[in-house]
């Protein structure tokens, strides 16, 4: 596995336009996100040496490189879910790539269903923490050198970004709401009854990705911060049918919110 990181980082740091130290995964529906950077290069998964496929409706599948508020980036567009058949290795697999490539900071997004009665669709959560809920551990195996067996938990999403975001969003006049992100393997959404379970074991809002990459980040010791988009209710009363072009439709409506804090973020750490 090492090699094959090593070998898909060298390939790429052949051909890499720029040293970028900030890497952003675009989650379902934050595609779009990428019309904001200006690209200089972007390479399907497919042509990349080792890389998984994306297979997904509505996830692009390609990495890019460019400039987002002016500061060079490395996007993933489109990530690798569990769900998809994708071992947890294969799922954490580019973020491993990311910090051979000298990623210092990673800000990742997604799609969530919101179990905080105090929320609503459509509205941004500052992940402050997670509950790992996957079946297998992306850290599951012999330990990779790049972080200690045991790794330390105690700040999953790095404090000072999250200070920043808040301070970004309330000069923006952007509401944004935080909470604790519960990570699931899909695919099915929840039940009601499974929504009120993770409410109660503390969650806020329930995805199906996110942790596996967030451990592995910081296990390499690269700093974190998350954003996801609540766009449907898991909260008793307020529960309906959800689908997943539903999901998109509006995670995409309150994806220029999300740009606008992420841009002002780049340019500010
Ligand atoms: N549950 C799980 N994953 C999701 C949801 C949800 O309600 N909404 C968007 N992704």
């Amino acid at each position: 596995m090492y090699e094959k990181i090593q070998e898909t980082a060298n390939w790429l740091r052949a051909k890499m336009p720029s040293r970028p130290t900030t890497a952003i995964v675009l989650g379902t529906g934050l595609g779009r996100l990428a019309e904001e950077i200006a690209i200089t290069m972007a390479i399907d998964y497919k042509d990349i040496p080792n890389f998984p496929v994306s297979t997904v409706e509505g996830h692009t599948g390609r990495l890019i490189f460019g400039t987002l508020g002016d500061r060079d980036i490395m996007a993933m567009q489109g990530r690798f879910h569990y769900y998809e058949g994708y071992s947890m290795k294969e799922v954490t697999f580019p973020v491993r790539v990311m910090y051979e490539l000298g990623i210092k900071t990673l800000f990742v997004s997604n799609a969530a269903g919101g179990m905080n009665p105090s929320f609503k669709i459509g509205d941004l959560m500052i992940i402050t923490d997670h509950i790992n809920f996957f079946p297998e551990h992306p850290l599951h195996g012999p330990n990779f050198p790049t972080g200690p067996r045991f790794p330390d938990m105690h700040e999953p999403y790095d404090h000072e970004l999250i200070r920043l975001a808040d301070a970004i969003a309330e000069e923006k006049g952007i509401q944004v709401q935080h909470g604790v992100y519960v990570g699931t393997q899909g695919p099915t959404f929840e039940t009601p009854a499974e929504y009120r379970m993770y409410r109660i074991i503390g969650g806020d809002a329930v995805g199906m990705s996110t942790v596996p990459e967030v451990i592995v980040a910081r296990h390499c010791g690269i700093r974190v911060f998350g954003v996801s988009i609540i766009t449907d209710l898991g909260v008793e009363g307020k529960i309906e049918e959800v689908s997943h072009e539903e999901v998109q439709k509006a995670a995409n409506a309150v994806q220029p919110l999300m740009a606008d804090i992420m841009r002002e973020m780049l340019l500010r750490v």
